[in-house]
């Protein structure tokens, strides 16, 4: 794998790949390799445009393999508020399109979505605790939909999406007009009590929020990826684009 650059900041490793397909690989031999030891994982997973190579290449090692995929868990971190499950841009529809419906053995009762008529983060630690929890990062900072103003200690809830996040999510929508203002995220501290993070960032418009991590010597509201600077155990996976 094209790795360029390994290194350390407080807690983060950094690995900074050539390219996205690069650091794609990489993200999916780690998931794969977690589930082939623990045919029972619990997995946090993210959408959006930046994990989208990460299952692409995963399917293919998981097809390829014929691993059982009957026990393993999934939480997804977020969902919209007010768009129905089915919608073309519901997150529901994006994992099913992207990842789900390749994986004939995962069982869809076993994939969770955080919704406003269930305990999200007491389903999370009854099913032990998030082993690995994948992320993308906002151009804001906002992790999950954990927008600036994000508390440290936040659990799953409704949250207003920053007005950044609805121009940058209106790509996916007909227009600005229909992307939805409220969505359903686990909180900081959900994704904050995950055994592992691995958060991914590609491309130029990420730049910023990574040289903002990079510089960030402690958790600041309103820079919310922050929080990770004292979990034990993350992954900063990127691309040149996003840390030149
Ligand atoms: C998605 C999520 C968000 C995205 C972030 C980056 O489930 O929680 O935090 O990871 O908005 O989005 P993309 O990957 O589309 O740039």
């Amino acid at each position: 794998m094209k790795e360029k650059q390994k290194m350390k900041k407080n807690n983060l490793n950094i690995h900074v790949f050539h390219d996205q397909e690069a650091a794609s690989a990489y993200v999916a031999n780690k998931i794969y390799d977690l589930i082939q030891k623990n045919p029972q994982a619990v997995l946090g997973l993210a959408t959006g445009s930046t994990p989208e190579l990460t299952y692409q290449f995963l399917i293919e090692m998981l097809t390829e393999s014929n691993l059982d995929l009957s026990k393993i868990l999934t939480f997804n971190l977020d969902e919209y508020v007010g768009l129905e499950t089915t919608h073309a841009q519901s997150y529901h529809t994006f994992m099913s399109e992207n990842l789900f419906k390749f994986l004939p053995t995962l069982k869809s009762n076993n994939n969770n979505f955080p919704s406003a008529e269930v305990d999200y983060d007491k389903k999370i630690s009854d099913a032990g605790g998030i082993d690995l929890q994948i992320l993308g990062i906002g151009t804001n900072g906002h992790i999950g939909f954990n927008e600036p103003g994000s508390t440290s200690d936040s659990k799953t809830r409704i949250v207003n999406l920053d007005p950044s996040t609805i121009a940058a999510n209106s790509r996916f929508f007909n227009s600005i007009d229909e992307v939805p203002t409220k969505a359903i995220s686990m909180g900081l501290d959900t994704i904050f009590k995950a055994k592992k993070i691995i958060l991914m960032a590609f491309g130029e418009t990420k730049k910023s929020a990574i040289k903002k991590l990079m510089q960030a010597e402690k958790f600041d509201q309103d820079f919310p990826a922050s929080i990770l600077l004292s979990h034990p155990n993350v992954e900063i996976i990127v691309d040149e684009e996003s840390y030149k």
